[in-house]
């Protein structure tokens, strides 16, 4: 049956039958907002290429989990930028480093927010690298005991869920045997299984204050060309233990995230990160695109190619036009 039987737009005729026949929803409940957190108190310091996000001390940090707590947020990313950094990140496992203690001030605040952290070394290390550096490179094997011990640490700390976002080779399986004997065999992990090594991170580096000070990422993180390849970084990451996974960057690896749902049956996140949020910002500030309605395009269509969690700047301003 074709033309002039067949007439598409009858059902896109009015507004009350396109939410008839809309077949993917939006919910506040599977949004993420990723945050940053900072030493010291009453701090509030905007991201200059990420307007509306800020560095914050953890008492603001706590208000601003109130508030998406208010608004049905799912959840929160913390990622910390320490006072001081050196060569063996060991302010990413310490008990009592910023992250740690952002934790517990939130889970003290926040009852039904679940409190995610990034476990990464980037933030911590002097050189703003993600693992330990021998030589010229990161060094896989060795980057695991310091990831392991920030898991464990987080999960102390009282999080929710661990997301690790370094892309060393066996983390996954090293983390769960880590969090097990120390009593957390609870904790979830959701693994940045298939994360490339992007451009479109270039905002977030300022926020975390982690841009590598010599080289780049691409002998850990992935090449942009490869799909198949990150099939079997997530098979691995599921073999190892993982609970979810992660495909980031999200919107121009849609493809990606519905290879990732049609093949895999746990949950699948995307991370729209921070320079695909900052394009649609300065798009619209320049008054060429209208923002919120490019907002809700970019994120209806990562919920459409198949995530079911979408970790997001603009989580709170989403779930307001919800
Ligand atoms: C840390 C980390 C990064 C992001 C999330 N975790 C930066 C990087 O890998 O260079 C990027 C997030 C964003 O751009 O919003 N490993
Ligand atoms: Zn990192």
């Amino acid at each position: 049956m074709s033309f002039p039987t067949v007439r598409m737009r009858r059902l896109r005729a009015s507004d009350s039958m396109r939410r008839l026949v809309r077949e993917t929803h939006l919910e506040p409940e599977n949004f993420i907002l990723p945050l940053f957190a900072v030493p010291g108190e009453g701090i509030r310091k905007e991201i200059g290429a990420m307007p509306g996000n800020y560095q914050m001390s953890i008492d603001e940090m706590v208000k601003e989990c109130t508030e998406a707590e208010k608004l049905g947020i799912g959840g929160v990313l913390l990622f910390g930028i320490p006072a001081e950094k050196d060569e063996r990140a060991s302010g990413a496992y310490d008990d009592q480093g910023i992250v740690q203690q952002a934790v517990r001030a939130i889970k003290a605040a926040c009852s039904k927010l679940l409190v995610i952290t990034d476990v990464c070394n980037c933030e911590y290390t002097s050189h703003g690298h993600c693992g330990k550096i021998i030589g010229n490179d990161v060094d896989n094997d060795a980057t695991l005991d310091w990831l392991s011990r920030s898991a464990v640490s987080h999960a102390r700390a009282g999080a929710d869920i661990v997301a690790p976002s370094d892309m060393m080779d066996g983390r996954i399986g090293t983390m769960r045997a880590a969090l097990d004997t120390a009593g957390y065999k609870n904790t979830p992990i959701l693994s940045y299984a298939a994360k490339f090594a992007s451009s479109y991170y270039g905002p977030f580096r300022e926020a975390a204050e982690s841009a590598p000070q010599f080289g780049d990422r691409r002998s850990y993180q992935m090449d942009p060309a490869n799909g198949r390849e990150a099939m079997r970084e997530i098979e691995l990451d599921i073999a190892e233990g993982a609970d979810m996974i992660m495909v980031k960057p999200a919107g121009p690896y849609l493809d990606l995230i519905r290879a990732a749902r049609d093949r895999f049956e746990l949950p699948i996140a995307a991370y729209q990160v921070s320079g695909e949020f900052s394009m649609i910002v300065a798009a619209a500030k320049n008054g060429w695109i209208d923002g919120d309605r490019v907002m809700m395009e970019s994120l209806i269509s990562i919920k459409r190619a198949g995530a079911s969690i979408i970790l997001t700047y603009f989580a709170k301003d989403a779930a307001k036009l919800l």
